[in-house]
């Protein structure tokens, strides 16, 4: 087929959530279940696909592909050239897509391409940690606002342009993703910016996963902890008045 000519497959960007198959929507099983190819990300993988069309053809584009740049273009790529062929394409991505998913580029890549697609929202990893947690994220007026922000910027580093007065509110919870290398120079920028050390953190770690593990302690520990770690697992650092303690029995 010449790149010319229509497409006539379809993509679903489905959301898969945090890794708990229990957490998939319906939308998000039905889609797997009619799903000629997909395409998954490594934290988009294990019992979900048990949801998989048994025919359908499962393609790891994850983090050991390649290069971050290269890794998406090939996605971008192969989104398209999978539509092209007439497929119908699920794209999976951990939590929900819209949440640091990199889900913009591969919307450009198929609008581009004219490949119709849909989008199937998710639960997102952070709200996945606050309910193993047993905690809200917000609160009336004391955590007034809730803000997911990433600790690694393309680099893998600190974002240099961090609005430290916002990340610095006491009253918000923060969610912090891919932030456990850097975390340690987050906390003294939080520090510096007036966020008392004692301030209440939270690390889930693998939530919906066997392995999920909950740590409650305070933005200075954590840094302490953090500063040593290796990082094998995907987790989260949530900070804020909530975090202090979970309610029954979490
Ligand atoms: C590329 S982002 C994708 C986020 C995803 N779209 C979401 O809504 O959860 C990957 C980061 O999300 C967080 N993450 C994803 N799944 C997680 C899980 N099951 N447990 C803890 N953190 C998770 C980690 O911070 C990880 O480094």
């Amino acid at each position: 087929m010449s790149d010319a000519e229509p497409a006539n497959g379809f993509v679903s960007l489905v959301s898969a959530g945090p890794g708990d198959p229990e957490l998939l929507t319906l939308k998000a099983v039905s889609r797997l279940a009619q799903a000629d190819v997909i395409l998954f990300d490594d934290l988009a993988s294990g019992p979900v696909l048990d949801h998989a069309n048994p025919d359908a053809e499962l393609i790891a584009v994850g983090k050991r592909a390649g290069r971050p740049s290269a890794r998406q273009e090939h996605v971008n790529m192969q989104l398209v050239s999978q539509a092209r062929a007439g497929r119908r394409v699920v794209r999976l991505k951990s939590g929900d897509s819209g949440i640091f998913g990199r889900l913009e580029e591969e919307l450009i890549a198929l609008t581009e391409a004219g490949i119709p697609f849909e989008i199937i929202p998710g639960v997102t990893s952070a709200s996945a940690a606050a309910a193993a947690a047993g905690i809200p994220l917000t609160r009336r007026l004391t955590a007034r606002r809730v803000q997911f922000v990433t600790g690694a910027d393309v680099t893998g580093h600190l974002p240099e342009d961090i609005n430290w007065a916002a990340l610095a509110d006491p009253h918000v919870t923060t969610v912090v993703f891919m932030g456990q290398r850097s975390f340690p120079k987050l906390a003294e920028g939080l520090r510096a910016h007036g966020l008392p050390g004692d301030t209440p953190a939270l690390f889930a770690e693998a939530v919906g996963h066997p392995h999920q593990r909950l740590l409650r302690t305070t933005i200075d520990e954590l840094a302490r902890m953090m500063r040593d770690i290796t990082v094998v697992q995907p987790g989260l650092i949530l900070y804020g008045p909530l975090v202090l303690k979970g309610y029954g029995n979490t």
